[in-house]
């Protein structure tokens, strides 16, 4: 019998995360944030590379390959500079090659003996785990989502003005969607959740309603 894996797509600051993490743990499911893996790779590339503007593959390859266990616990990961970065080297052919086989391995044989992986990101449905059992692609309004970032932010201390993150939070939208490798789109069988009007509570039974159904039909 093959794991069931659920693959999370879609656009940041959708609820994604939230949503992910929470299903998880209802499920019993190891749970991988994908963007942390090129928020990592972005982090050694502004590390090894501080004062370079323009990553080259070579370099983007050189932080992949330099990302350690520490790497992946530093808080820094979730700064702006490392945000913009992390959607950048995302672009990179190269760099998303490399990290694919970790992501298929943790999907295959999810880490502790879990039932069952939950995987999130910007291609888990299309590309990285094109069979996954279930898949949802989760979106909101632009607006709704740099208010949910701009909240995150100032709950964490660091500053944040509307207009800056929305502005940012638009540019990093074109970029993860208009790249030519594995760019953000929902899968043809993903069942779309607008968060718009929903809070987390709302979005995780929409979400467990989905997946228990599909279950049950398949049963
Ligand atoms: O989900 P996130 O905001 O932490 O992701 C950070 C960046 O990483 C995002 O701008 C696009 C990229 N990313 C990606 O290209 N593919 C993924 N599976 C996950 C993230």
């Amino acid at each position: 019998m093959t794991t069931p894996v659920i693959a999370i797509d879609g656009t940041a600051a959708s609820g994604k995360g939230t949503l992910a993490r929470r299903l998880a743990r209802q499920l019993g499911y190891a749970y991988l944030d994908t963007g942390l893996l090129y928020r990592a790779t972005a982090l050694m590339t502004l590390t090894l590379f501080p004062e370079q503007n323009d990553i080259s593959e070579e370099m983007a390859l050189k932080a992949v390959n330099a990302i350690t266990a520490e790497t992946m616990e530093n808080p820094t990961l979730r700064d702006e500079e490392t945000t913009q970065r992390a959607s950048k080297v995302a672009a990179i052919p190269a760099v998303r090659t490399a990290l694919i086989e970790q992501q298929r391995k943790f999907a295959k044989t999810p880490p502790d003996g879990a039932d069952g992986a939950i995987l999130d990101g910007r291609d888990i449905g299309t590309v990285i785990c094109p069979d996954a059992d279930h898949k949802i692609y989760v979106d909101a309004d632009v607006k709704v989502r740099a208010e949910r970032r701009v909240k995150e932010l100032l709950e964490r201390g660091d500053e944040a003005i509307h207009a800056c993150v929305l502005q940012d939070m638009r540019e990093r939208d074109a970029r993860d969607s208009s790249r030519s490798v594995a760019p953000l789109v929902a899968a043809d069988d993903a069942f779309i959740m607008d968060t718009t009007r929903m809070d987390a509570d709302v979005a995780f039974a929409t979400a467990l309603e989905f997946i228990s159904k599909r279950n049950e039909s398949k049963a």
